[in-house]
This record gives structure tokens, C-alpha cells and sequence, in this order.
């Protein structure tokens, strides 16, 4: 896989626009391309600040947002109406103001509609394998001070799983507690993966992803590979670098 690539920018403000300028145009050139692409969502604060601009600019894009097809890249496993859920926060900030197919929008099933997140996890990774998520277009992430990403925890064992799509974490320390999460496998199989982090508070995460030494253990978004690896940062974020 190529080596990671990194584009500073001033502050969160520019850094936010021009992620959702360039997502818009990755997407308007699958589109040209015939293909209906995969766009695999975070949570997060800054994934909602993108979210936001990206609905401010569709009115003036061509994208067209029936043929994109959404996933996310982890949930937590509460009530699906929860507004600690990435999916409603989504839906919120942007999938409610587009006109997107709803048989193209894929949240992890919700605590209120399977017993465990164990079942969450084999739902979402069937749905996904029938539904030809082959590979993801882009996979947008977010990466915590602690240098998880998704819901990959240090020490965690998600970060072990083999043979899996997605997986349930009990005892996350980001709250809550319960969530599913793609795995390293499934994020391999992405043609882009985006990371997106504003703020002198992922400075250092940041810096020891980069890093030439250090283990996944330690700092889960170490452990990403797409084709493409692109770091989406602001100067802050970017101050350890
Ligand atoms: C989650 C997110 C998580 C998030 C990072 C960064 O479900 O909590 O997917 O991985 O992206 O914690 O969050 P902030 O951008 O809010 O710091």
C-alpha cells in the first residue's frame, strides 16, 4: 500500500470544505464512471461539521445521491434513536437533506432491534457482503487522543479479529460502551481511507500513527491500509508532525 499522505490546513474551517470538496468531486467521477459508490461514514465531531458542509454543497453538486451507497464505519450499539448514534447524527446533518435511496443507506442494526452486538456485528457483515461492498469508494475516519479510529481501542480485541467484517467491543473507553466496528480486514479492502482530525488534542495520536516506529496495539489507526491513505489535517492536529 502506498505510503500515507498528508494535507494540512489551516484551520478546521478549510479543512472541512476542502474534505467535502474533494469527496464531492470522488464521487461525481465514480459516478462518471458508471459505478455507484461505497461511502463509509464516521462519528465524531468533526464528521459532523463535514457532514454539514456537504449538505450546504449539494444543492450546487452534481452528485447524485440515489447512487451512493452508505455504511458506516462503526456504531455504537445503543437504541437506534438514540442521539448518541452515528447514524442519526448522519442522518441529521446530511442523508436527511439529500435525496438518497434509502434501500442504499445501511446503519448498523440498534440495540432496540437485535439482542446483542455480537448480532449487530454478523447482521451488518452479512448485509454488507450481499450487498457487493466489495471494495469502499472512501472510508472516512476519525481517530480519538488515544489513537483509535472507528472503534478499534488500544489493547482491544477487536483489534485482533480475522476472517470478520465487523465485530462487537464491550468496554470501550469512549462512552458507550457496547459499539460494532469494521475491522482492520474490512478497512484493507477500501480504495481510499480518508482520516479527518482537527485540534491540538490528536496532535499527538497523529503524530505517533505517523510515526516509523510504534505498535498497533498501542495506536489502532496505525493498523489501517488502504490502496490510499490520506491524512486530512489541520494545523493543530498537524503540530506534532
Ligand atoms: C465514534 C467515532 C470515533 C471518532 C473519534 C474522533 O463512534 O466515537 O467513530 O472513532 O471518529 O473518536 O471523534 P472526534 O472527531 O469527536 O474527536
Amino acid at each position: 500500500n502506498a505510503a500515507a499522505e498528508v494535507r494540512r490546513h489551516d484551520d478546521a474551517d478549510v479543512l472541512v470544505g476542502d474534505v467535502a470538496s474533494a469527496l464531492l468531486d470522488r464521487i461525481e467521477s465514480a459516478q462518471a464512471r458508471g459505478e455507484v459508490p461505497h461511502i463509509g461514514l464516521t462519528g465524531g465531531s468533526i464528521a459532523e461539521d463535514l457532514h454539514r458542509e456537504l449538505a450546504r454543497r449539494a444543492p450546487d453538486s452534481s452528485v447524485d445521491w440515489s447512487r451512493i451507497v452508505f455504511w458506516w464505519g462503526d456504531e455504537r450499539f445503543v437504541a437506534s434513536d438514540s442521539p448518541d448514534r452515528n447514524a442519526l447524527q448522519a442522518r441529521e446533518a446530511l442523508l436527511d437533506h439529500v435525496a438518497v435511496d434509502p434501500a442504499h443507506v445501511h446503519a448498523v442494526p440498534g440495540s432496540d432491534e437485535v439482542a446483542t452486538a455480537e448480532e449487530a456485528a454478523e447482521a451488518y457483515s452479512a448485509t454488507m457482503r450481499s450487498e457487493g461492498a466489495g471494495f469502499f469508494e472512501v472510508l472516512m475516519l476519525g481517530i480519538g487522543p488515544d489513537g483509535h479510529c472507528a472503534s478499534l481501542f488500544p489493547g482491544h480485541p477487536a483489534l485482533e479479529a480475522r476472517d470478520a467484517i465487523a465485530v462487537a467491543v464491550h468496554d470501550s473507553p469512549k462512552p458507550p460502551p457496547d459499539r460494532v466496528t469494521l475491522t482492520f480486514e474490512a478497512m484493507e479492502r477500501c480504495r481510499a481511507v480518508w482520516f479527518i482530525a482537527s485540534g491540538a488534542g490528536k496532535a499527538e495520536a497523529v503524530a505517533r500513527a505517523l510515526a516509523d516506529e510504534g505498535t498497533v496495539a498501542e495506536t489502532p489507526a496505525r493498523g489501517v491500509r488502504g490502496d490510499e491513505t490520506v491524512w486530512w489535517l489541520d494545523e493543530d492536529a498537524a503540530s506534532a508532525l
